[in-house]
């Protein structure tokens, strides 16, 4: 039996990115009741407008996520795809490319998702919250540290949570580890031929869709769903 999302209020934090945007166009379709927050992007942000709420909101900021919370009632789901590959072009940009990461991609993240927990287990829901990490966080790319160090501390700690918060209400917390997407981040990069060298050596049939990436978020937001403290890595076996 597959249950309805239909007019469950879900949060999808960092929502209006390329892989956001997609799962929040699936999920609308099912009548979920969303909420949106985007950082700096309005434009973009608005294209999303017919189907979600839209806030501002800066994760890194306490009082920010507090105000991105408020606006839900009954909160039921979280889904954070807040994040930033902060690419270290120059050596001298290490280090302060290393605290940006570390705020935008695991500090952030995890408050917000610490927080929401709480809020659910306060009001007695049994809910689903879904992170966003990276393949990176899994496999060793070279220059990669910034970025990936903080989505597999990202990782870590979300399994944690997951642990902290199982039981009655229920809520779960799993990750969705996406591969080379063709959108959002990834785009420039792959529209660049950056990833060409995997098609051609058949390391992976196609580069991933936005579309992969939110059937993964939608079967984690299930509401009989079974699953808790997961990471799922959605490459097309790149990683492998
Ligand atoms: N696309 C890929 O191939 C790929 C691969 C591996 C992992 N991922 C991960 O998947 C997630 C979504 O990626 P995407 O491709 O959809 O990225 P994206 O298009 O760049 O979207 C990122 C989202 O995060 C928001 N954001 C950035 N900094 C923020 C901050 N400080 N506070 C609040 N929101 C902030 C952006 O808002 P504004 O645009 O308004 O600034 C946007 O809504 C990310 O966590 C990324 O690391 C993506």
């Amino acid at each position: 039996m597959r249950e309805t999302l239909a007019r469950q209020t879900i949060i999808l934090a960092g929502g209006s990115g390329g892989l956001g945007s997609a799962s929040a166009r699936l999920l609308a379709e099912e009548d979920a009741h969303l909420i949106i927050s985007y950082h700096s992007n309005r434009d973009r942000a608005e294209e999303l407008s017919e189907i979600a709420t839209l806030v501002q909101a800066d994760l890194t900021s306490a009082s920010d996520r507090q105000r991105l919370l408020n606006t839900a009632d009954s909160l039921y789901g979280l889904v954070v795809f807040t994040g930033d590959p902060c690419r270290v072009k120059d050596p001298q940009e290490l280090e302060p490319k290393m605290h940006e990461s570390y705020e935008v991609n695991y500090l952030g993240p995890y408050l917000l998702a610490k927080e929401a927990a709480e809020r659910m287990k306060a009001e007695g829901i049994s809910g689903s919250i879904v992170l966003f990490s990276t393949m990176q966080a899994n496999a060793l790319f070279p220059g990669s540290a910034a970025y990936a160090g903080a989505k597999a501390a990202l990782q870590h700690a979300a399994r944690i949570l997951a642990k902290e918060y199982r039981g009655r209400p229920n809520i779960r917390i799993n990750v969705i580890s996406p591969g080379v997407t063709a959108a959002g981040m990834a785009e420039a990069s792959i529209a660049a031929g950056k990833y060409d060298h995997y098609l051609e050596t058949g390391i992976i049939p196609r580069f991933g869709r936005a579309l992969d990436i939110a059937r993964a978020v939608r079967f984690f937001l299930e509401p009989d769903n079974y699953i808790t403290g997961q990471v799922l890595t959605v490459d097309g076996g790149l990683t492998l």
